[in-house]
């Protein structure tokens, strides 16, 4: 089960050049490509005369021919030549899906098409913004999607999955701050006074104690947003004066591909230091490093779960932020129901 009614990130905008891209979303193959002013196009990757995937035909100017029997359709799906005949059957129509390029991706909407309010993408102007130095990456994800909300939403586990990058034990001894704001939940952790975690301690020199904030905005269904840093103990971060510090953002947006695979599309920005080359490999490094480290546990995790749709679990208290996105999620679910 999916949520239908949301934007999901499909693609960053650079992966759709000017070929066809091909991608099942939501158990729903679709083929992406470009008009010749650039404006994204999304249809259903399925000729509707023989079935034929349209990603395997060409675009011809705003348009793709089916590489079967050469049928072109319009972007917006239906069917405007057919060679041989002067005449269009009726009904020859692909569905096309509502996309949108913003913030440096491409948002596919799966659901009503009436619903679709660009409106309503979440802001990520970060991700497009030149004074942020950005890394990222597309990586095909073999797990379901609410398990990668699980172990981003989760700040404990980086003390035992990345111990030698984001770890710190005073993580679990510090009680999020959680507030739901309708469709986003808002996990918020300041740890005072702490030592830096190594990732940190290396990339703003901390010689001491840090005050040291992970701020995770859960978008439902599938996106999480982070604003995490450190600076100088006691120099007022808590109280909104980062000067002593320094703030780096990650946006993690993870589509369904299926009930148990995803699109992992992932990126890292900081703002300070930018000109300094050998800092962004050593974070940047460090931090695909970490997000590796994620995914083998997801992974695995998948495995060991196989088709079982609703294994026994327990919850512990660390679950609180993570039982909430799964709540937020479900009340989506029930409402398109
Ligand atoms: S299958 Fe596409 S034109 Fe025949
Ligand atoms: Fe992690």
């Amino acid at each position: 089960m999916y949520v239908m009614n949301t934007w999901y990130v499909a693609a960053f905008g650079e992966e759709l050049g000017d070929g066809l891209l091909a991608r099942t979303y939501l158990d729903r193959p679709v083929v992406l490509y470009r008009r010749p002013d650039g404006t994204p196009v999304a249809l259903e990757d399925r000729c509707c005369h023989r079935s034929l995937p349209l990603s395997l035909g060409r675009i011809e100017g705003a348009n793709v021919r089916c590489g079967y029997h050469g049928l072109l359709f319009a972007p917006d799906g239906r069917c405007i030549e057919v060679p041989g005949q002067n005449t269009i059957p009726p009904g020859a129509q692909v569905p096309a899906l509502p996309v949108v390029e913003r913030h440096g991706y491409l948002w596919l909407w799966p659901g009503d098409a009436a619903k679709a309010d660009p409106a309503t993408i979440p802001d990520i102007a970060w991700n497009a913004d030149p004074a942020w130095v950005k890394t990222g990456d597309y990586w095909h994800l073999k797990c379901n999607y609410e398990l990668f909300n699980d172990i981003s939403l989760d700040a404990t586990h980086a003390t035992y999955v990345h111990p030698a990058t984001l770890g710190s034990a005073a993580i679990q001894d510090t009680p999020p701050r959680i507030e739901r704001d309708g469709g986003v939940v808002r996990i918020s952790r300041w740890i005072l006074g702490c030592p830096a975690p190594p990732i940190w301690a290396a990339a703003g020199g901390f010689d001491g104690p840090v005050d040291r904030w992970i701020l995770a905005t859960f978008i439902a269904p599938t996106g999480s947003c982070f604003d995490m840093g450190a600076a100088v103990a006691g120099s007022g971060a808590p109280e909104g004066d980062r000067s002593r510090g320094i703030s780096n953002r990650t946006a993690h947006f993870v589509t369904p591909e299926t009930a148990r695979s995803s699109h992992y599309f992932w990126r890292f920005g900081r703002n300070y230091r930018t000109d300094d080359a050998a800092l962004s490999e050593t974070v940047h490094a460090n931090i695909r490093r970490t997000f590796e480290e994620d995914i083998v546990i997801l992974e695995a995790q998948q495995k060991a779960l196989g088709d079982r749709l609703d294994p026994r679990r327990i919850d512990v208290n660390a679950d609180i932020a993570t039982l909430q996105a799964r709540r937020l999620v479900e009340r989506l679910l029930a409402a398109e129901a």
